[in-house]
């Protein structure tokens, strides 16, 4: 079998197993919020649709509405409510990550690795990517929440599924201080970005959200549909790292792949401290409503 067809299989099988898992529970929601985002004529009320028949989800949602954070003047007991205190904006991206942290489960963890620093590294790269993109590129970026808080997702799987694998990956990584990819290509064959990528086609997430997962950790390979979500990727996990919002993966991230993004993107380094500042502000503040 050649190498890439031998690839192809092994993907396709974790695909399916990961469809018959729990972590396939956040499909509908994920690709029906990433739908609306991307829709501009969607309105606040097909958010609201969508949240109210997940029960478990609308009564996280409706708890950080009431979190002392929202401060509302009376109890929010409807997602009707708190659309209109909290906002159509922030509440997307609540329900996103109150969804997404589901798959994250504190059960799941090996040696070297923690799934709940995983989680928090994910929402880190999802705000920062996110506010580059608002206040560096002047756009909206409606993917590049949903892109960060994904990215890793590859890694999940790899913890639940391939487990003595995975184990033997981070001692290589930790032992021979080799990058994450690097240890998944001597042990699996495959990365957790191409898992990833995977995994966002089968659940027909768009083009540039799969493309850019499948590409967070190089780049600069990248197709012209995606390169620029998976540069500010990069970038955000590079940022993430120094500012230790990490695991095992982190520390060794390349800073000549970092400077050929930055000049790509056309971006200031410095422009970075104060957007690294505010996303790291906003992280505690969602500490401070659970989600961690
Ligand atoms: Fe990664
Ligand atoms: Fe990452």
């Amino acid at each position: 079998m050649e190498p890439s067809e031998e690839k192809q299989k092994k993907l396709e099988k974790l695909v399916a197993l990961v469809n018959r898992s729990e972590i396939s529970s956040i499909k509908s929601i994920v690709s029906g919020i990433v739908r609306i985002i991307n829709d501009p004529k969607a309105s606040i009320w097909d958010l609201k649709e969508m949240v109210e028949v997940d029960p478990p989800l609308t009564a996280k949602v409706l708890k950080v509405a009431n979190s002392v954070y929202y401060y509302p003047p009376k109890k929010i007991g409807e997602i009707r409510q708190a659309l209109i205190w909290i906002g159509f904006d922030t509440l997307k991206e609540m329900a996103l990550s109150q969804k997404v942290s589901e798959i994250f489960n504190e059960n799941d963890s090996a040696e070297g690795y923690s799934i709940r620093f995983l989680w928090k590294h994910c929402v880190a790269v999802a705000l920062i990517t996110k506010m580059i993109y608002r206040r560096e590129f002047k756009e909206r970026g409606a993917n590049a929440y949903v892109a960060g808080l994904l990215h890793d997702i590859g890694i999940i799987v790899e913890s639940q599924f391939l487990q003595n694998d995975f184990s033997q990956v981070l001692s290589i990584a930790k032992n021979e201080k080799k990058n994450l990819s690097e240890a998944e290509q001597e042990v699996f064959g495959l990365h957790h970005a191409d898992i990833g990528m995977a995994i966002a086609e089968n659940w027909n997430l768009p083009q540039e959200i799969a493309g850019a997962i499948g590409y967070h950790d190089n780049p600069l390979e990248a197709e012209q549909d995606y390169s620029k979500l998976a540069s500010t990727l990069y970038v955000a996990e590079y940022c993430s790292q120094n500012s230790s919002i990490g695991y095992s993966e982190t520390p060794f991230q390349n800073n000549e792949i970092y400077q050929q993004c930055l000049a790509e993107l056309n971006m200031d380094p410095h422009a970075l401290d104060l957007i690294v500042e505010d996303a790291m502000r906003e992280l505690n503040e969602m500490e401070d409503q659970g989600l961690f």
